[in-house]
Parts: C-alpha cells; sequence; structure tokens
C-alpha cells in the first residue's frame, strides 16, 4: 500500500542498481535539480511539472495514486528529449484525486549516435497533488498580479496566503518589466513562488502585457506550459468555471515600438473564437454557479473594437465576475448597463482570496500587511443563458 509522505521513494530498485545492468556506458554522475519540480495549469485531468537540472538529462515522472504506480515519459518527434530544462505534462488523471508524484532526471553525457554515455539518476522528494474536481463542493484560490520582479513583493504577499486551504495560485501576469532570460524568470519570480507555494499546489498563470516583451519572451511558455499548450485555458473547480484569458500587448500591433514584430490581433481572434466555443458548449461552465474571468488587462486589451466583442460575450455567456491587475491600485465596478458581471482590480500589493461555494463566492483583498482592503460576495444567479451566442 503506498503512503503519502515526503521521502518515500516510488522507486522499486535503486538507480545505481538499475545502471549496472545497462549495456551502454553509465557514468557514476548525477544530475542535481536545480529548480521546482512545480506544477501549472492543473485541471481535473492534466498537470504540467516542470523541473530544472544543472546538467543535461532526460526526464520522467513517476506517478501515483495509492493502487497503481506509472511512469509518464516524454518524447517529441520520437525521441525523448535531453536538456536541462524538463516538462512532463500529466494527463488521463482522474478528477478530484490524490496523487503523488517524483520528478526523476537521468544524466545524459553525451549524446552519441550509438551507444551514448548514460550517467545515474536522480529523484525529487516525493510529493503530492489533488486535481481540480467539477463536483467539488467548494473553489478556493489565491491571486496576486503585476509582481514587475520585486522577489520581497512576492515574498510579503506569498506569506499571507493560507497554503492549506487554498487550491492554486492565480498571477494575473506582468510578472516582469520584460523577459530577457532564464535566470531572471526563476529568480525574479518562479523561484521565489515555487519555494512559498511548495511542489505540490498549481500555479495558474494569465500572461501580462510586459510578458510579450524582450528577448527572452517567446521562450516563456516553457517555463509556464499549461497541457493545451496555450496561455489561455478553462478549469472545471467545483462551483466555479475559471476562464484563464491572454489580453496580450496593451497597445495595437502597429505601434512603432513594436516594430511590425506583433501580431496579437489574429491570435487575439483566434482566442475568442475558443472563448465562445467554450462558453458556448462546455457542460461545467453551462451548470456552474459562478463564471469566473481572470486576466490581465480588465477590458480585455488592446483591440479594434475596445473589445465590444469581448464584453457582448461575457454579458451573455453569463459571465458573474473578472478578475483582473494590471492597473497597480485596487478598484471595484459592479456590475451596469455595459458590463453585465463584477469588475475587480486588484492592485499590485494586494492579495485576493476567492473562495466559493454553490451558493455564494467571496472574493476577500488584503494589503501586503494583512490589512483588508475589501470583500465582495456574490450570490449565485444566472439569469442568462449560453445558448445562441453573439
Ligand atoms: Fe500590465
Amino acid at each position: 500500500m503506498f503512503a503519502f509522505c515526503a521521502g518515500l521513494s516510488l522507486s522499486i530498485m535503486p538507480a545505481a542498481v538499475r545502471a549496472q545492468a545497462e549495456p551502454y556506458k553509465t557514468f557514476d554522475t548525477r544530475p542535481v535539480i536545480t529548480e521546482g519540480p512545480y506544477l501549472v495549469a492543473l485541471s481535473d485531468n492534466a498537470v504540467s511539472v516542470v523541473w530544472m537540472t544543472d546538467a543535461p538529462s532526460h526526464a520522467k515522472v513517476r506517478l501515483s495514486n495509492g493502487a497503481e504506480v506509472r511512469e509518464i515519459e516524454p518524447q517529441v518527434d520520437g525521441l525523448v528529449p535531453v536538456g536541462l530544462r524538463h516538462v512532463v505534462t500529466l494527463t488521463g488523471l482522474a478528477p478530484g484525486t490524490r496523487y503523488a508524484y517524483e520528478a526523476i532526471a537521468t544524466r545524459v553525457v553525451k549524446l552519441k549516435p550509438y551507444w551514448p554515455d548514460k550517467g545515474l539518476s536522480t529523484s525529487s522528494p516525493v510529493a503530492a497533488f489533488t486535481t481540480f474536481s467539477a463536483s467539488q463542493p467548494r473553489a478556493s484560490f489565491s491571486v496576486v498580479t503585476d509582481t514587475h520582479e520585486d522577489t520581497a513583493r512576492i515574498g510579503r504577499l506569498l506569506k499571507l496566503v493560507d497554503w492549506v486551504g487554498t487550491d492554486a495560485l492565480v498571477h494575473l501576469g506582468d510578472a516582469f518589466n520584460w523577459v530577457d532570460s532564464e535566470e531572471q524568470i526563476f529568480g525574479k519570480w518562479l523561484r521565489p513562488t515555487i519555494a512559498a507555494m511548495g511542489p505540490g499546489r498549481p500555479l495558474l498563470y494569465a500572461r501580462g502585457n510586459h510578458e510579450l516583451r524582450g528577448a527572452f519572451a517567446r521562450q516563456l511558455s516553457g517555463y509556464v506550459p499549461t497541457p493545451e499548450g496555450s496561455f489561455y485555458y478553462s478549469r472545471a473547480i467545483g462551483p466555479v468555471h475559471l476562464l484563464v484569458l491572454d489580453t496580450a500587448e496593451d497597445k495595437p500591433d502597429d505601434t512603432n515600438v513594436y516594430a511590425q514584430l506583433n501580431r496579437t490581433q489574429p491570435y487575439r481572434e483566434a482566442e475568442l473564437a475558443w472563448l465562445r466555443t467554450q462558453v458556448g458548449s462546455d457542460p461545467h461552465f453551462a451548470h456552474a454557479p459562478f463564471r469566473v474571468v481572470a486576466m490581465h488587462q480588465g477590458d480585455w486589451g488592446a483591440l479594434p473594437d475596445r473589445g465590444a466583442a469581448w464584453t457582448a460575450l461575457a454579458n451573455h455567456a453569463g459571465i458573474d465576475l473578472v478578475l483582473a491587475g494590471h492597473q497597480h491600485v485596487f478598484s471595484y465596478e459592479p456590475p451596469d448597463k455595459v458590463h453585465g458581471y463584477h469588475q475587480l482590480t486588484l492592485g499590485q500589493d494586494q492579495l485576493a482570496h476567492v473562495d466559493a461555494t454553490e451558493r455564494l463566492l467571496t472574493v476577500s483583498v488584503i494589503t501586503d500587511q494583512g490589512a483588508p482592503v475589501y470583500t465582495l460576495k456574490i450570490p449565485a444567479s444566472h439569469p442568462s443563458s449560453p445558448e445562441s451566442l453573439p
């Protein structure tokens, strides 16, 4: 019987013994796990596991649901990836199920055409996570935004999170001023974030406008990968259907500063088409007591129609709440004739905690000193229907 406790190895046979039995050359060298493992974009049936090693390695995740142990090994075009950054996407998971996992990296010393030289394996400590479920009675997540490379800010905010009562950490974007390097991604954001979350809590990330800028912006998705392979996705979390959107840049593509290197307009059109399908056909969305959008720019971003099509879709679909950042200061607007949903913009030095049951969704916003800022309570109510969307 498998027990969930830190330090327990899921291995059946020690790595050194296995390695000695292999016909190829195996050096007595192991990779060191330098970052992670951490979980990104958990859903009710999938999650991305990411970690880094100091030396080229190939990777797998050993996973146990308590009854059976299986190993998930990625391949790209038929080859096992070898590198320093490891992404293993776990799919086919059962909803609402607790899994224990180990991130395992095996050193590749030299990639020769035949008989590559190998090394030994390193395993992370066993950690556990629980998949979301459409039928879980509560949804509970904490939200930060616009941390903008301020690690002291990240530390102050995440220290205030009640991790035991939090299903996930949502980051609403602009973790950076611009994206320059791998070391920056870890040093200014993921390292202090993972230290607070631990290896068993997932990060749900909505890209901010600053994250489309810089020499390393095109690599960012490799560090916050989603099982869907997209920066926008939806999650069924009990009473909450959460739509994480990418509002991309805050200026049109033809703005001179982008030197014709941005094509967010067709990207956003594809995202809108996805959203239309999502709210029109997803059974959990149709029946969820609360439909919540988490995105960086509360006005949907820089769009030719100033977001009119998105607002119309959100109104028609019965979105209850938009959670956004970008402005760096708190604001709240109740539903009105223009938008039929609550709009809450979180400040830069604030933490929001969202807690929802079938009947009530509560957003509690506090400062980085723990002082209350605002509490929003939304009772469950859906006058509109997601059918016949505009
Ligand atoms: Fe922003």
